[in-house]
């Protein structure tokens, strides 16, 4: 780095001001917290509990205004419940609430507004603009149908924070536009809640390095509120403000997205003084992204968001840190990066909280200016290498990005506009053959690409099956349907994204994965007429064929129409693929449904299942890298499958023939027929019939019927003994005692007899103390509680480091301090320690033996050259 540069990164940490937040004690209780439903006939509660009252006859709401109130024709699925959404107000002229509140505070308002058609009031009509206030201009031009349907949400929130009102009134005013024929304005529901002074501090500006800018007395939108690494935030676990956070998965940015780690029971965030925990929630600082175990990796990549923004405004970004595992200075140090420009250097949570487990922030303002391509907003770390820190690693527990008012009080943006790719697709749709009822036509199509997932055209696949089969789903749909991020963001599926990330194989953004409709005469040619010859797999479902469709090579799944199993799984399939994008899962192209006939397309995978590649093969079975390699593709899978929605997902197959490889030898999860959602947020389990595979079921679950994703877990865990021994999960053929693979590679395990049932292919590849990690966690995951089992997250990062360690020994580095006897006794006794909860606090097994013993390889590593 030039001395320059190096002088002005100084200059920029001399500016920052340190929030390392002090004040007062106490929880915060709003002093005011209005929660209006717009219409509604009554007062009722929404889906967090939240007590909604009717405007009707508001003082808030000036009698003398002409308004009409309607009741939508149709709840969509996707609602959390009819409160606020089912009612709306309707306004054909201007028209303003006038509610009031203290003068102290600023105050977040959120508009909900539910693009349906209404009683006399199409939604594509309605085009109108809000402002508050102050001379605020929040919404102008604003089309709620428009942007619903460019982000494929059922309904949509906008979130503001307003400075504090001088009179004590925020009035509000919605306006028609008068630039269509017959537009109206709406509006469900209206939240108004005092704040604490979240904006105190100045951010410092980007760009200019001594500079810092005010934020206290202007208008903000909230854009993004992520809970980086961690799952999404109910408002009901926030700190007091209901905020909603959601998971930052969706807006990584290439094939390298780190990892995720959760605190455990044994670390506590420790809010420095009780204004501190009104900054994010514990379930934000609990949580973290970092690059992952491989120094050499983490040097060549920078740990990456993307989002799409308004151009012409001044954004905040502040960024919420706190250290889980790390607990001096120096350890974990790295750069930040916005828009490509250095912001921060050097940064390293540890100096500014001054110890582990509390939160800091950083807010940084930076202007995005308007020209083509100026839309976006990217946020990079990278770790400080001429700090020579102990770890070459970065963090970020929480991102939000406010958009700043300008000096007119504007805070309006353009409606967003739905890629070309979907508009191509939904011309598509439309022209086949696919019908939809006339109310969910708004949403009929499927946009997964670049970060918002939808729900929604499963929603109309599923509504038009239900009908077909003469059965409506009901209201309850136990938050099925939700949209994993249902928020009212910009979009973030910009045309940049599209092209730049479907071959980095980031999350969300496959973009060749649009849901397609098939005619059955379609398939039937790409079959060749379901031949036999085409058959490569049978399934509860059906028969699986490999076929062509348009030049391009699939794998179609067939119903057998007999089966109401298979119709299930139909649905369950279609569900969950169509929320479902990642790197390792299988993907959906698309199907067909025509009379009695129902088929799933698919990605064809080249290399067919795992298991052709273990056992019983012609081909030639594979070396244990790749083993190990596609070990880590599936975990991961799993593990986004787990944590990478809202609710979680259990798989319920788990197996070596479900762990398809493509011509690449990637791993991809499939076969998504059993899968269910759940736990949700306040049930330990699911209880449901058991299915599965014999020899992957979990005899927890198998005996109390109690489903949780450690029922996954084990199964990955008999996967992960079938690699390394190459045989089935379960062979009648042998004698009892090793029958069943998971019981005998136990019983060797606690014999120390473990080397004998090693694969003779791979034995001699094996690093011992690869080996020696690989079968620790594969151990962990059938210990006999679920409990006790280790998270997919700390399976995939211990597979990660066995291949760090395989990695190690074959470029020649330095072998285990132990590892004279390391192949041979693997009593299990001696590597007593648990996974989820170790000292460090964080469940990644940091203090397992082979951690130990690979500390001097580590350091090597970090300082290849160091000394
Ligand atoms: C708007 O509506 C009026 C009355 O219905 C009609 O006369 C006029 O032509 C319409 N204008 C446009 C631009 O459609
Ligand atoms: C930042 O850099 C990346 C790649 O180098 C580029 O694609 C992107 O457009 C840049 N972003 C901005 C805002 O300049
Ligand atoms: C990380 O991002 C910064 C800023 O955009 C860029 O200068 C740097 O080259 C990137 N590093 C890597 C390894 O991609
Ligand atoms: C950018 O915003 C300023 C006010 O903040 C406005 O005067 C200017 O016209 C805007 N530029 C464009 C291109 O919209
Ligand atoms: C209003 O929004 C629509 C839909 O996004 C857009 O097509 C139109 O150009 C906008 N009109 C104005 C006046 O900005
Ligand atoms: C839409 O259909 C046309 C013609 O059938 C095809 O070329 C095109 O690839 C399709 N587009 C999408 C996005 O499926
Ligand atoms: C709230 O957070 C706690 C602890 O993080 C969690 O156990 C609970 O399920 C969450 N509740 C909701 C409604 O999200």
């Amino acid at each position: 780095m030039n001395s320059a540069t190096h002088l002005a990164s100084i200059l920029v940490s001399l500016s920052i001001v340190l929030c390392s937040i002090t004040n007062v004690r106490g929880g915060y209780k709003p002093s005011d917290s209005i929660l209006l439903s717009c219409g509604g006939s009554s007062d009722g509660n929404d889906a967090d509990g939240r007590k909604w009252v009717t405007d009707t006859n508001s003082k808030f709401l000036p009698g003398s205004v002409k308004s009409t109130v309607v009741t939508a024709d149709y709840q969509d699925p996707a609602l959390p419940l009819p409160v606020p959404y089912m009612s709306a107000r309707v306004f054909t002229a201007p028209a303003t609430y006038s509610i009031s509140v203290n003068k102290v505070d600023r105050h977040w308002m959120r508009l909900h507004f539910y693009p349906a058609t209404y009683p006399g009031f199409s939604s594509e009509s309605a085009y109108f603009s809000v402002s508050a206030s102050g001379g605020f201009t929040l919404l102008s031009n604003f089309s709620a149908h428009v942007t619903a349907k460019a982000l494929s949400l059922a309904y949509v929130v906008k979130e503001f924070s307003l400075p504090a009102s001088e009179d004590g009134i925020i009035s509000l005013t919605f306006t028609p536009s008068d630039k269509y024929n017959g537009s109206y304005a709406f509006i469900n529901g209206i939240e108004i809640v005092s704040m604490p002074d979240l904006f105190s501090q100045p951010a410092s500006l980007v760009g200019f390095s001594d500079q810092t800018l005010e934020v206290g007395g202007v208008g903000l939108q909230t854009m993004y509120r992520l809970n980086v690494g961690g799952q999404y935030v109910a408002p009901s676990n926030d700190s007091g403000m209901s905020r909603t956070w959601y998971d930052d998965s969706a807006y990584l940015y290439g094939a390298a997205f780190g990892v995720t780690n959760e605190a455990t029971d044994k670390v506590r965030v420790d809010y420095p003084d009780a204004e501190a925990e009104y900054i994010a929630p514990t379930g934000v600082y609990s949580t973290m992204r970092t690059m992952g175990p491989d120094p050499t990796i983490n040097r060549n990549y920078n740990l990456t968001w993307v989002f799409s923004v308004d151009g012409n405004y001044t954004y905040v970004v502040r960024f919420h840190f706190c250290e889980l595992v790390h607990t001096k200075v120096n350890q974990r140090v790295f750069d930040i990066y916005v828009n490509n420009r250095t912001v921060y250097e050097d940064a390293d949570v540890i100096a500014w909280a001054s110890s582990k487990a509390v939160p800091v922030y950083k807010d940084f303002a930076i202007t995005v200016t308007d020209g083509p391509g100026d839309d976006q907003l990217w946020v990079a770390l990278h770790p400080s290498v001429d700090a020579k820190p102990q770890y070459y690693d970065s963090i970020l527990n929480g991102l939000e990005i406010f958009k700043m008012s300008s000096s007119t009080g504007n805070l309006a943006g353009p409606n967003p506009e739905p890629s070309q790719m979907l508009l191509k697709a939904e011309a598509n749709l439309t022209a086949g053959s696919f019908k939809t009822e006339s109310h969910s036509s708004s949403v009929i199509i499927l946009a997964p690409v670049g970060g918002v997932v939808a729900a929604a055209v499963v929603i109309a696949v599923v509504a038009v099956l239900y009908k077909k089969k003469g059965r409506m789903p009901g209201n309850d749909s136990n938050g099925m349907w939700l949209p994993l991020y249902g928020h009212s963001h910009t979009s973030s599926n910009s045309k940049s994204s599209i092209s730049g990330k479907s071959s980095a194989g980031s999350n969300f953004a496959n973009v060749s994965a649009i849901c397609r409709h098939f005619s059955f005469a379609e398939i039937k040619q790409a079959t060749k007429n379901f031949d036999e010859s085409l058959v490569i797999g049978v399934g509860g479902f059906g028969k699986v064929y490999k076929g062509v469709v348009d030049g391009v090579k699939v794998a179609i799944k067939r119903s057998n129409p007999q089966s109401e199993q298979g119709v299930n799984e139909f649905n369950t399939e279609i569900e969950m693929l169509s929320k479902l994008r990642h790197k390792h899962l299988v993907s959906l192209i698309g199907f067909c449904e025509e009379d009695e006939e129902m088929c799933l397309v698919y990605d064809h995978m080249a290399h067919g299942t795992l298991r052709e590649h273990l056992y019983k093969t012609n081909n030639t079975p594979l070396q244990w890298k790749p083993r190990l390699e596609i070990c880590i593709g599936a975990a991961r899978g799993l593990h986004y499958l787990h944590t990478g929605a809202k609710y979680t997902i259990i798989h319920r197959d788990v197996k070596t023939t479900n762990i398809l490889l493509d011509e690449k030898w990637v791993a991809k999860v499939s076969d998504f027929g059993l899968s269910k959602t759940g736990p949700t947020m306040n049930q330990g389990h699911v209880s449901t019939m058991v299915k599965g595979s014999f020899g992957y079921l979990d005899p927890e679950y198998f005996k109390r019927q109690q489903l949780t994703e450690k029922s996954d877990v084990y199964s990955f865990g008999v996967v992960l003994f079938e690699v390394l021994c190459a045989r089935p999960a379960l062979n009648p053929s042998l004698p009892r005692d090793q029958m069943n693979l998971s019981e005998w590679a136990m019983n060797s395990l606690k014999k120390g007899a473990l080397n004998d049932i090693i694969d003779p292919v791979v034995k001699n590849q094996i690093a011992p103390e690869c080996l020696k990690k690989f079968v620790y966690t594969a151990e962990k995951c059938l210990l006999e509680h679920g409990v006790d089992r280790p998270s997919m997250g700390d399976v995939l990062w211990n597979l990660e480091f066995a291949l760090q360690l395989q990695e190690t020994f074959e470029n020649g580095g330095s072998p285990s301090a132990d590892g004279a006897d390391a192949s041979g006794s693997f009593a299990s006794s001696s590597d007593s320690v648990s996974l989820t909860s170790d000292e460090t606090g964080v469940s990644r097994g940091l203090d397992d033996p082979a951690q130990m013993s690979t500390t001097a390889v580590f350091s090597q590593i970090v300082h290849p050259s160091g000394r």
